[in-house]
């Protein structure tokens, strides 16, 4: 037995010591102990262990000592797609929640299956686009989503919710934190496949041209405090394009995005980064900007009133 895990439990399923900055695309973190849980019947006793539940790491800083609890992902039984015919003229289709955004996305595009071509070049698994409400200035994952297959926290069986039920707003599922999302039911419009293949290229495109995609990171930082004031474009006026803090730079590309260009940054280093943006923000603009990125084992204070901030350091 491992870790308290029953023997056929660690014959079915993966449970391994992993530094969390391999399965994260800002490539930092520290150490913690990984569950893939492969069996939907092994479910109950990988969430006894209450663990941070983790996706394509693609939003997501975790501390330099690694999660406060262990961590876990969904394997192979959370990994299909399914058709599930044709209903008011949408195509209903089931995802698990392991499944790659982009491999969805490449699917519907040769399928022709429209709704997510608006998501195109978003890093991130069909988990972890549910509970961020992953996006762009098109289109929400949620604007797609009939219905979602989920774990309430405290709670141990699946239940479905209708997307009425999900109060999604923007980065955000509205549903309880420590919620897990087994996977949903999309509901995707039959479309010409040359049309979406184009739609998606002229996305990426666009966000290939104005964001650091070549560089490690986690995606933008901050949440928009307005459509008027994009984070972006607020902190590339406080002059933050460039600024270091030892292996971690606000890009010079775009604002928003701090990046770890020589793999050697320290998530120290980007809380430092982050809580001098949040405080001259604040000084300078009176703007409390709100962290997108989700953080494991990193100081509360990230999340705190920016007036409580200490002092920037020179
Ligand atoms: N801007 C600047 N300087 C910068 C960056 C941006 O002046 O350094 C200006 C731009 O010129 C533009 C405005 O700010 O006028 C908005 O910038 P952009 O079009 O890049 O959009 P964004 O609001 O910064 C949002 C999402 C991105 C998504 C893009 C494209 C948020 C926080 N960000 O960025 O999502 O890819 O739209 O759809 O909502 C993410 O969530 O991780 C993410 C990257």
């Amino acid at each position: 037995m491992k870790q308290g895990f029953s023997a056929g439990f660690c014959a079915r399923n993966a449970i391994e010591e992993r530094r969390l900055a391999e399965l994260t695309t800002f490539r930092i973190g520290g150490p913690a102990t990984l569950i893939t849980v492969h069996h939907r019947d092994d479910l109950r006793e990988a969430l006894a262990c209450q663990p941070l539940w983790l996706g394509k790491g693609a939003n997501l800083l975790v501390g330099d000592a690694g999660p406060p609890r262990p961590v876990a992902r969904l394997g192979r039984a959370f990994a299909e797609i399914s058709e599930r015919g044709l209903h008011d003229g949408r195509l209903l289709l089931h995802v698990g929640a392991a499944v790659d955004l982009a491999a969805l996305l490449n699917r519907c595009l040769a399928a022709g299956w429209g709704g997510l071509e608006g998501l195109a070049g978003v890093p991130a698994s069909i988990g972890g686009a549910l509970r961020m409400n992953a996006g762009t200035a098109q289109r929400w994952f949620f604007d797609v989503v009939a219905r979602v297959e989920c774990v309430l926290p405290g709670e141990e069986q699946p239940r479905w919710l209708e997307r009425r039920e999900i109060p999604a707003a923007y980065r955000s599922c509205g549903l309880p934190a420590g919620t897990l999302f087994l996977g949903c039911e999309l509901a995707l419009t039959p479309d010409d496949p040359q049309r979406l293949r184009a739609t998606a290229a002229r996305l990426k495109a666009a966000k290939a041209a104005s964001q650091p995609l070549a560089l490690p990171s986690a995606g933008c930082v901050f949440k928009n405090p307005s459509r008027e004031l994009p984070a972006g474009r607020l902190i590339d006026e406080l002059g933050f394009k460039g600024a270091r803090c030892g292996g971690a730079e606000v890009s010079t590309r775009h604002a928003n995005f701090i990046v770890n260009p020589e793999r050697r940054a320290r998530a120290e280093d980007v809380v430092r980064l982050i809580r001098r943006i949040r405080r001259r923000a604040w000084q300078e603009r009176g703007i409390a900007l709100a962290l997108e990125i989700e953080t494991w084992g990193c100081p509360d204070e990230l999340r705190a009133d920016p007036a409580q901030l200490p002092e920037e350091e020179t």
